[in-house]
Parts: C-alpha cells; structure tokens; sequence
C-alpha cells in the first residue's frame, strides 16, 4: 500500500536522482508530460508476461524504446500434443522465468537497480502460468523497493501496436481508436482512448476501454489451429494455413457466417448468452468461429479427404523439419486441399474485416488497430490496409515479432499506468478471465 502511493511523487523523486535519461521526446513523451506535472518523464519498465505458453521479459523506456524484448517460447513443447497443456507450461516458466529476466536485463544494458517499475500480466490467461509471472514480479519488486504494476494481456497487445507506431514517430493516432485483438484465446474488438486529464487518470486509470465486440464461442485463432489439426498440419495453425493459402484458390468453397444476433426473451429484452457476457442490442459486433470449423470437418468427411489428412500427418510428423510454407510441405497438399485452406482463411478474415469497419463506423472510430496472433496473418494485413485506405481510416498492426506473446507489451502498456500512478497492490493474484473495460 505504502509502494501505491509514492505514485508521482515517485517518479519526480526519481528525476531528481537522475534516474530517467534525458534523450529524444516524441510526440508521446510530450503529450505524457504535457498531460502531467513538470518534468521529464522517460523511465525505464521490466515487464514480465507468462500468461501462455511464452515466457517473457523485456525492458522499455518511455513506453517506446524497446532495450530488450526475449521471449523463450514453448511452441515446440505444446506442438506434440496440438495445444498447450497448462501443467507443462506452468512448469516451463518455472524454469524459464529466472533466466530470461536476466538476459532481458543483459540485453537492454540496465541493472535491475535502474528500473524503474516492474509490470506483470496479471489476466487473462492459464491460472499456474500467470502465477509463476507474477510471483517473481511481486518478489522483485519488494526485493528492489520499485512499484509493481498489474497489465491485462489484452490491454498488452493494443500498446504493441501504439508503441511501434510511437517508434516510428508516427502521429499519434486520434481518439476513439478501435482495437481488434485477434489471438488463440481471444476475439474482441474495443473502443479504446486514453483520458486527457491526470486527475482523472489517477482516478479513472490512464485508458478506457470498451468491449463492443468479442466471440461467442472459439477465438479466431483458436479456429486456424483446430482447422489446421483437422487437415493434418502442424501447431500452432495459423502460419501453415497463412503460408499454404497463397497457393490455394480462395474462392473454391463459399464458406458463409451467420450473422450473430442478440437473444432475446419473450418480453423483448436482450437476454445474456451463455458465453457472450452482454449483447448489444444496437447490432452486435460479436464473433463466431467454430461453425466454420465444423464446416470444414463436414467437408473433409464428404470430400473423402480423411486419407490424405492422414497420410500428411504423418510425413509431417516423420519430417519435423519440414516447416510451414516449405514445398515439401506443400507438396503434401492436393489441389482440394489448397482450395479449402485458401477458402477458410478467405472466410475468417472477411468476417473480422466485416465486423471491424462495421464497429468502427458505428462507433466513429479515428483510427484502427489490429494486434495479437492472428495479426501475423498476411491476407489479414493486405485486406485490412486495403478496407482502411478505402476508407481514409488510418490503419496499425504490429510487427511480426510483437504480434504474438511477448513482453515488451506488457512494460509499454504499463507506461500510462506508471505515468498515472496506476500501482497494483501487493495482493495482485492471478485473474485467469480478467476482462478489459465494460461492455
Ligand atoms: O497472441 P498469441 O501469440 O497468443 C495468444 O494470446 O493466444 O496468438 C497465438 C495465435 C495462434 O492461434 C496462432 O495460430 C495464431 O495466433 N497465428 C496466426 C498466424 N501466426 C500466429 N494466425 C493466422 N495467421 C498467422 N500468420
Ligand atoms: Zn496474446
């Protein structure tokens, strides 16, 4: 409690110590510090991120600067067994979570002494896998006498996006952005804006945000590996049906979605779906992936592709080496196959792409940013970028390497909170469905 509130008061302690160096603003920096008590503000965050199966450590400065970004990733762990098995993941960050720290210090330079606040994810994510995060966060950062600050993993991808662009010294884009995030576990799209003020940031937290959209059922990127499991290929999904849909023609199979309507009792009130926490009752923005999914089991079963989804699985399992997009992986996809991997992911992103400029238009959205794993996605950036520009609707993904779980995120994400005096208390524990902003 005593750390919560040394707030401010803590980071101008700091600037007279000298901490914060004193180097380039950017648009970011100024807007933080005309939006705050004088003085520079340019310091320097340890984020932590373990809420899957990569664990991760990155330091940050300013909320822009990346001086280091390590992710150890489990992917090969979990690939044997098509998923991730959350008693093995817990177990790797265990083992991981010490040294990747220490090489995320190495590589940015700085000793722990010069950090200046250590953010963890605390939620959404596998219980005993945040755990490990954020109890090693929660021991340096009474070890080091530095705030702690709590960072949901969604709220995590957006900044991605917001500190890349503040990297390239971009103009900052304007308010309400809306933010798809489109991952293995979730699908949602936010209204998103910082608040102007201090006061009510320090009362209000440093950024609204707003749910307007999210899946009712299976994450899109949920969809890619269990569509990718159904036709033999490897794990995680997304960048083989990515990579093998350049060759396929996306248009061979009219895979259709069903609008997604709000229920509705019999008095004529919204009533709340099982998994949607809240409709909308001025049209829905909400997803549905696993009709498409069984889609594409029906079409395989009536196709009689079983045989060859069988015989790919295993050269595939045979041949480790054989990586997504290669040609010998091609070369164990027939035409058909091509056609059906090319006509999924035509379908899937068409659907987020509908929901998305539909969401933005509604809620008169400036700017649009689209993060988390199945930003990776080539079609997804391509037809995206082309909507937007259609649109004059400024348009931001992240890079490659900060679309998927990392952690250099969750310290950007952090930076408005620090800025806020937004500390967690020494209580923070794990929230597994931790949910970002109301409906
Ligand atoms: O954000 P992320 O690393 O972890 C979660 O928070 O879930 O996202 C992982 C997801 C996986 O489902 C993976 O198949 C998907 O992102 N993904 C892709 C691509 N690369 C990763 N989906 C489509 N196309 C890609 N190129
Ligand atoms: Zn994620």
């Amino acid at each position: 409690m005593a750390r919560n509130a040394q707030g401010i008061g803590y980071v101008a302690g700091c600037l007279v110590s000298g901490v914060f160096s004193r180097g380039h603003l950017s648009p970011y920096d100024k807007e933080m510090r005309s939006a705050s008590e004088p003085g520079e503000l340019n310091g320097l965050i340890l984020g932590i991120e373990s809420s899957c199966d990569e664990t991760a450590a990155a330091v940050v400065r300013g909320g822009t600067e990346a001086l280091s970004n390590v992710v150890a990733s489990q992917m090969n762990l979990h690939a044997n067994y098509g998923g991730v098995v959350p008693e093995l993941a817990s177990r790797e960050h265990l083992r991981n979570v010490v040294p990747v720290v220490r090489e995320a210090m190495q590589r940015a330079g700085v000793s722990l002494d010069e950090v200046d606040a250590i953010a963890v994810t605390e939620g959404p994510g596998l219980a005993g896998a945040l755990l490990v995060g954020i109890t090693y966060a929660k021991a340096l950062s009474f070890g080091l006498g530095k705030p702690l600050i709590g960072v949901n993993h969604l709220e995590g991808h957006i900044h991605a996006v917001l500190m890349e662009a503040r990297q390239r010294a971009e103009r900052p884009m304007e308010f309400p952005l809306l933010a798809l995030v489109v991952s293995g576990g979730h699908t949602h799209l936010y209204l998103a804006e910082q608040r102007r003020d201090l006061a009510e940031q320090k009362k209000e937290g440093a950024w609204r945000y707003r749910n307007v959209g999210r899946t009712v059922d299976d994450a899109a990127g949920e969809a890619y590996d269990k569509v990718a499991k159904l036709l033999g290929l490897g794990y995680p999904g997304g960048p083989w049906i990515d990579l093998l849909a350049r060759r396929g023609n996306p248009h061979a199979v009219p895979f259709r979605f069903a609008q997604i309507k709000p229920r509705v009792s019999r008095d004529g009130a919204p009533i709340k779906n099982k998994k949607a926490p809240a409709v909308q009752t001025e049209g829905s923005f909400d997803f549905s992936f696993s009709g498409i999914k069984t889609a594409v089991l029906r079409y395989i079963e009536t196709h009689g592709m079983k045989g060859s989804v069988e015989a790919r699985r295993r050269a595939l399992a045979e041949h480790p080496e054989w990586k997504p997009g290669s040609d010998e992986a091609a070369a164990l996809c027939d035409r058909e196959t091509l056609d059906l991997i090319a006509s999924f992911q035509y379908a899937v992103v068409g659907n987020l792409l509908r929901q998305a400029f539909a969401a933005a238009e509604r809620y008169g959205a400036r700017g649009l940013v689209v993060s988390g794993g199945v930003a990776a996605n080539s079609e997804l950036r391509r037809r995206f970028q082309a909507e937007a520009d259609k649109r004059g609707l400024p348009v931001a993904f992240p890079s490659l390497a900060l679309s998927t779980d990392n952690a250099a995120m969750i310290a950007a994400a952090a930076w408005p909170k620090f800025v806020a005096g937004e500390f967690a208390a020494e209580t923070l524990g794990a929230t597994p469905q931790l949910r970002l902003g109301g409906s």
